[in-house]
């Protein structure tokens, strides 16, 4: 038996009436399937615990993550080898906060109202690598390290120092969030997971069968942000927004590392030191992502790519041959 506990957020106004008619057709389904459990909703929150048999309460909770009524919708603990059920014989006892006056309920209120900031505010400034576990209901420190294949892209700004010197702050920072949201939306869109920001950079890694996925996503982010440029007037910073891009493929280790401080879930190896060479190698040769030639070979789709000669990279004793698409976007320098 397993317990599952997750938070969300109304997609839109939900009236009580509503709640009470979901408590209670929850209530009629859980029953036929010995599901157990609380559903409580505060401000715009529900609160729910579902305990039951493992794959019954996985098939629930993803038709729950489906339902259009609720986003956002976080696991706080997904716990395996439950023996004993905290709700035995309430198959979704429903509590609606917002109608309690009850003073017995505020510190519950408290409680959940703090829990929802801590999450808004930590799923802000932790890595999306380990907020993606979080939200799975995974607890990133008890991940165990491993060796695997992978895609590694880093996605800079172009000449962000020059940038941030001749605009105001304000401009500046908006020009980077405006970036990393870009990046961040190219990346996911096509299956890859944000490793971390770096500053301005963006570092993100894709499973092994996904490096034509990486490609796509490099490609979709040049072609959004040339979409920028076009539109902004020629003062604006947006106009100078042009990006970076190295892709490298190999083996890796993936694991927890740093201090009892402080910890980094992130990738390690010479994929991640070539791809942030190949993504510098983009400020001196006329292209705007530039890959190995294992990325060329592990790629199945029928791409055009154009060789860039052999150079010698940070992560390989020998030169090694950098390649590009041929599409003219990625040849688009600044300087046009
Ligand atoms: C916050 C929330 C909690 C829900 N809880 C349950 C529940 O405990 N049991 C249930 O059968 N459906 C629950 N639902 C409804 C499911 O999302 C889904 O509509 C229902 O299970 C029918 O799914 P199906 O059409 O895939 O069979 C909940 C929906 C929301 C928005």
């Amino acid at each position: 038996m397993k317990r599952l506990i997750y938070m969300s957020s109304f997609s839109r106004p939900i009236s009580d009436q509503e709640i009470d008619v979901l408590g209670k057709q929850s209530n009629a389904r859980n029953n036929a399937r010995g599901i157990t459990g609380v559903l409580l909703c505060l401000d715009k929150t529900f609160f729910q615990i579902l305990e039951g048999d493992d794959h019954i309460i996985d098939g629930l909770f993803e038709s729950i993550k489906k339902d259009p009524r609720h986003e956002d919708v976080v696991c706080l603990i997904n716990e395996d080898r439950v023996r004993d059920r905290l709700f035995p014989g309430r198959y979704m006892h429903t509590v609606n906060l917002n109608v309690k006056g009850d003073m017995l309920f505020q510190p519950v209120k408290v409680l959940l109202q703090q829990l929802m900031q801590s999450h808004r505010i930590i799923g802000k400034y932790t890595q999306p690598a380990v907020i993606n576990k979080i939200v799975q209901g995974l607890d990133p420190l008890e991940l165990v390290p491993q060796r695997t294949m992978k895609a590694i892209l880093f996605a800079d700004i172009k000449g962000f120092s020059g940038i941030s010197q001749r605009y105001k702050v304000d401009d500046a920072i908006r020009l980077i969030n405006l970036y990393l949201n870009l990046a961040t939306t190219a990346i996911t869109l096509h299956g890859g997971e944000v490793t971390k920001y770096i500053g301005d950079c963006v570092m993100a890694h894709f499973d092994e069968n996904q490096v034509d996925q990486a490609l796509h996503a490099a490609v979709y982010l040049q072609e959004q942000l040339a979409a920028i440029r076009a539109e902004a007037s020629d003062d604006a910073p947006e106009s100078q927004l042009f990006a970076g891009i190295g892709i490298d493929y190999g083996e890796v280790i993936q694991g927890n590392v740093g201090s009892v401080i402080k910890m980094d879930y992130t990738l390690l190896g010479n994929a991640v030191n070539r791809a942030q060479s190949l993504e510098r190698l983009t400020r001196v040769l006329p292209a705007s992502c530039i890959f190995s030639e294992e990325v060329k070979n592990a790629s199945k789709e029928p791409w055009k790519f154009l060789h860039l000669g052999a150079r010698p990279i940070k992560g390989k004793e020998q030169s090694v041959d950098l390649y590009c698409l041929d599409n003219p976007l990625l040849h688009e320098s600044e300087d046009k």
